[in-house]
């Protein structure tokens, strides 16, 4: 199986360039905010949760995510050729748990996709699409909060997956097209 991890700000493209690789690869995208946004559709007890946390900017807490990661792996289709991680992990505990939970079913890590991209950039998309998203967390405040969180709590992983000789850092700056043609010369390489 090829799992991949697709890392990187809020507004850093995570998601279009997931629906790309998807395309490319087959892969099977788990989102863990588009999993608590259905949560919070839902109105399931954990979206009740999540809601509160999520239109702060905060990341909601370890325990919970891993509980709800855990239910989706469980019911991944079988036939599935890969995974691509969007949004997760997000803290070093996540990542060492999602290490733990792989393991248990034969799966790894193959490369984490790091998507390079300046906070003002950032800070711009996610406005634009603010105005028609409907997002509760694309709001100048809360972007400054999913920043700060960014850089406190989850940046450290970039070292994390650098010192297991998994991460490759692509410039996130450009084009989908010309941002998809790096991560996929960025698979084929070496890391970096
Ligand atoms: P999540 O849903 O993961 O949001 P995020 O990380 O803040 O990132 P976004 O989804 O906003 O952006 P993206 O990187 O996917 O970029 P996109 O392709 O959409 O998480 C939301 C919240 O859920 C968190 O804050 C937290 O509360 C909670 N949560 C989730 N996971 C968690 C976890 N593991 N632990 C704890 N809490 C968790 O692109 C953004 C915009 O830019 C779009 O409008 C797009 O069209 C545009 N765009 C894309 N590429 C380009 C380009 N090359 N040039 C110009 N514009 C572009
Ligand atoms: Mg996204």
């Amino acid at each position: 199986m090829r799992n991949l991890i697709i890392f990187g700000g809020p507004g850093s493209g995570k998601g279009t360039q997931s629906a790309k690789l998807i395309d490319r690869y087959g892969l099977h995208h788990i989102s863990t905010g588009d999993v608590l946004r259905d949560h919070i559709k839902r109105q399931t007890p954990h979206g009740k949760t999540a809601n509160e946390y999520i239109s702060q900017g905060h990341l909601i807490p370890d325990d919970l995510m891993l509980e709800i990661l855990a239910e989706t792996l469980d019911n991944l289709p079988k036939d599935v050729k890969g995974v691509i991680f969007d949004g997760f992990p997000r803290t070093i505990p996540q990542a060492q748990a999602l290490d733990g939970l792989l393991k248990e079913r034969g799966m790894d890590i193959e490369s984490v996709l790091g998507l390079e991209v300046p906070d003002d950039e950032l800070t711009e998309r996610l406005i634009q699409r603010g105005k028609d998203s409907g997002r509760s967390d694309d709001n100048p405040e809360t972007i400054r909060e999913r920043l700060k969180v960014y850089h406190n709590t989850t940046s450290p992983l970039q070292e994390f997956y650098q010192k297991a000789g998994k991460y490759r850092g692509i410039h996130g700056v450009g084009t989908i097209d010309e941002i998809f043609d790096r991560l996929v010369e960025a698979l084929n390489s070496n890391p970096s």
